[in-house]
This record gives C-alpha cells, sequence and structure tokens, in this order.
C-alpha cells in the first residue's frame, strides 16, 4: 500500500484527512515561536491595552463594531450544535465556495482561525538567516515578529511618498530576500498598493521569494485582489480574514490562498488549522450574502468620509485612508495622545515608531466618531499632556509578558 509522505504529496482536498493524520505520525517539526496579532503587538508596545470597561470606546485594534452580520449569527448559533465533532469537512465545503467565487481551485485555498497564524507560519516557511524578510515602514508588523523567531533579518523599507509600498526599493532590498510583505490596503494607514505595482513586485523579486500580499483590509476599497496571481501558479500568498468587514475577530476565521505546494510549506510550519465550527458557519453565510460587502464598504465610507471632514475643517492633519483605519498626525508625542484619550475614556493607538506623532485611528460607529471628536478637541485644547513613558523604539524590543485582558467591575 501506498503510504503519504506529506512532505512530497501535493495538498488536495481529498487526501486533506489522510495529509493532517501523517503529518501529525512525523511529527513534522515547527519552532515553538509566539504569534502575534492585533492585540498582542499592543501589549508589546507597553500600551497596556486596557481591560474592556463599561461605558469606553474601543477604536484602537482595527476590529468592526458591528459584529457578525445578522445571517452569520444564526449560522454560528445553529452550529454550536455540532461542536462535538472534528466536523473538518465544513472548512473544505467554505474553501470550496471562497475558491469557486474567487475562480480558484479548492486545492489553492486553505482556512484558518485567522489570518494571523497563515502569516506568522509564511514567514517561517520561506524565510531564514540566510533569507531576510522584506516589509513595509510604517506597516504590519506581525511578520517581522515571526521573523525574529527564525532569525531572519527584516529590512523595513519606507513607504513611497503616496503612502503606498516602495515596490522597487522593496524588491532591492537585500537580494537574498525569502519574502516581501505587502499589506494592501496597509495597516496603519489605509493606503493602496496598485496592481502595477504588485506585477512589478511579482516582475523583480530577488529569485527564489515569495510574495506575501495581506488583502485583510481589501474589502474595504474597490482595488482589485492578487487572487488571480494564485490561480495563475506565482510566486505569491494571499492572505485574507474574516475578523475585518466580516466583524468576525472573536470568532477567528481566515485563509491562505497559494499554489498547493507552497500551502504544504506554510502548513508544515505547524499550528492547528481547523477552525471553530462557529466561525466556520459564520463564514459561509457571509460569504453567502452577496449584499454584505458592498453594505458594510458604503456604510463605512460615509463614517469615514464625515470624519475626514470634520478634521480638515479643524486642520487637524491625517493621511487620507481607503481603509477602516487612518493615521493621524496629532503633532505630539503619541503615547501622550493615546493615554490623554484613554482618560476621556476614547481607546486609541497604536503608534509606529517611525512617525512619531501619528496615532491610528479605526473607524467606529457613528455615536463612537462623535465622542473620538468631542475628546480629541479637548485634548488638542490641553497645552501639556500628562507625561507618560515613551514607546520603546520597535515593538519587538519590548519584553513580552503574556496579557491578561480582564474585564472590569
Ligand atoms: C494586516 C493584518 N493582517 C492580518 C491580521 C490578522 O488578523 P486575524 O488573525 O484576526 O485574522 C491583522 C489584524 O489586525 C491585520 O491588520
Amino acid at each position: 500500500m501506498d503510504t503519504v509522505n506529506p512532505l512530497t504529496t501535493p495538498l488536495t482536498t481529498s487526501s486533506r484527512r489522510g495529509f493532517l493524520r501523517a503529518a501529525a505520525m512525523i511529527g513534522a517539526a515547527a519552532a515553538a515561536t509566539r504569534i502575534f496579532g492585533e492585540p498582542e503587538l499592543a501589549h508589546a508596545e507597553r500600551l497596556k491595552m486596557p481591560p474592556y470597561v463599561e461605558g469606553a470606546i474601543y477604536i484602537n485594534a482595527n476590529e468592526n463594531p458591528l459584529g457578525p452580520s445578522q445571517a452569520a449569527r444564526r449560522a454560528a448559533a445553529d452550529a454550536i450544535a455540532l461542536g462535538g465533532r472534528y466536523r473538518m469537512e465544513l472548512a473544505e465545503q467554505l474553501e470550496a465556495l471562497f475558491a469557486a467565487q474567487n475562480g480558484l481551485n479548492p486545492d489553492y485555498v486553505m482556512a484558518y482561525p485567522g489570518s494571523s497564524q497563515p502569516l506568522h507560519y509564511s514567514v517561517l516557511a520561506f524565510c531564514s538567516p540566510q533569507r531576510p524578510l522584506v516589509i513595509a515602514n510604517p506597516g504590519y508588523e506581525a511578520g517581522s515578529m515571526a521573523a525574529k523567531a527564525c532569525g531572519a533579518p527584516v529590512f523595513q523599507v519606507p513607504l513611497a511618498k503616496d503612502y503606498s509600498h516602495d515596490v522597487r526599493a522593496m524588491c532591492e532590498a537585500s537580494p537574498h530576500a525569502g519574502a516581501l510583505y505587502i499589506c494592501t490596503p496597509n495597516n496603519p494607514t489605509g493606503t493602496v498598493t496598485r496592481r502595477h505595482q504588485l506585477e512589478h513586485a511579482l516582475q523583480h523579486k530577488p529569485q527564489g521569494s515569495i510574495l506575501i500580499i495581506d488583502e485583510a483590509y481589501l474589502h474595504f476599497c474597490d482595488e482589485p485582489s492578487a487572487l488571480d496571481m494564485v490561480a495563475a501558479g506565482k510566486d505569491v500568498v494571499v492572505l485574507r480574514t474574516f475578523s475585518k468587514l466580516y466583524g468576525m475577530a472573536g470568532l477567528r476565521l481566515g485563509f491562505a490562498a497559494a499554489r498547493p505546494d507552497l500551502l504544504e510549506k506554510i502548513f508544515m510550519q505547524g499550528g492547528w488549522t481547523m477552525s471553530p465550527v462557529t466561525a466556520v458557519a459564520a463564514g459561509m453565510a457571509s460569504l453567502q450574502d452577496a449584499e454584505l460587502v458592498p453594505r458594510r464598504r458604503r456604510e463605512l465610507a460615509t463614517l469615514r468620509a464625515e470624519v475626514f471632514d470634520w478634521l480638515t475643517r479643524k486642520g487637524y492633519p491625517f493621511v487620507p485612508s481607503v481603509s477602516n483605519c487612518f493615521m493621524l498626525d496629532a503633532q505630539r508625542p503619541t503615547a501622550e495622545v493615546i493615554h490623554a484619550m484613554q482618560q476621556r475614556g476614547v481607546v486609541i493607538g497604536r503608534a509606529w515608531p517611525a512617525w512619531p506623532t501619528h496615532v491610528r485611528i479605526t473607524i467606529g460607529t457613528a455615536e463612537e466618531m462623535r465622542r473620538f471628536q468631542t475628546a480629541y478637541e479637548q485634548v488638542m485644547a490641553t497645552k501639556s499632556l500628562s507625561k507618560v513613558e515613551p514607546l520603546p523604539q520597535r515593538p519587538s524590543d519590548a519584553p513580552f509578558k503574556p496579557p491578561k485582558y480582564r474585564v472590569q467591575g
């Protein structure tokens, strides 16, 4: 009888169960490393992400205050009854639906409990002490924490003048790069890197390297997806999450889309790939609702335009964004502004050392944005804010202690 060698057998949907079993049996090794996402990054920056306090508003972690859609909630509630079993085939049905909607073969899609895991494992899979990671600055730094864990050097390339990724400089940053990470729209700036730039990166990236294109926020704008590059079998990994527009950060669901040989390398880095059945059911319902993305995109765009109008009228500088977050130039040390806003019950952040006076704001509900405006105006009118410990130079410089998020009261 043939045995399945997970290191050489392509990962097909039908062989998934056998593959998982075989992988577990040979104990395919993975570095034991900490995976960082928005809450942990905030903690690592010593922002002391505050415990949830009744009455405060949280526009600090690019979550969606609307939560899952009504159909997703119903589907998740119905799925609780299935929670007693490892229903792996449900995730395969979800992958098949996503694949069909995006012109992909189902073998090119793998669901994960969020996209933090496949991001982390992509870096472990393609970077090493000899194969650096190239990222943008300011940009989403979770990948650099994975690089740190596997000893890969990190090259941080400043954003271009128009706040897109400077793909030319990224391609030239290191001839030995293992991966170039492009997040579009970018976290924290909410600015896009256009299709022709992605094509440039694909053409000119160092030999043997991979493009990791993070589309966590793509639903909020009109830019095309890079999934067709995946379908065409390019050296591209596209990451998607249900944590943003779909409002499922606490349910945990995401996708990695790539050629099966790349997916397999990512998969072999370790971790637990099965998402909760409730999340899978909610994900299914979300993907099946053709109106959900355009409706939420429209609603968010309206709120964002109102905030930008207000900031413009008040003369507060900011970077225009097409996403659910933007960078606000407070023209003061960020730690002090974040602290002063928190004292007024408005939790904002994070901050990026490359832009020492900017804070990131997440677009919340209309009511939350009104409260943000009131608090921000007060803070800006205060001549001297209380002095607080400055943020460290880089999040990775901060000692990490496991966070405890307790509800107060
Ligand atoms: C750019 C980007 N990628 C990935 C993630 C990971 O999200 P999750 O693990 O919740 O899917 C985030 C979270 O904020 C993000 O901003």
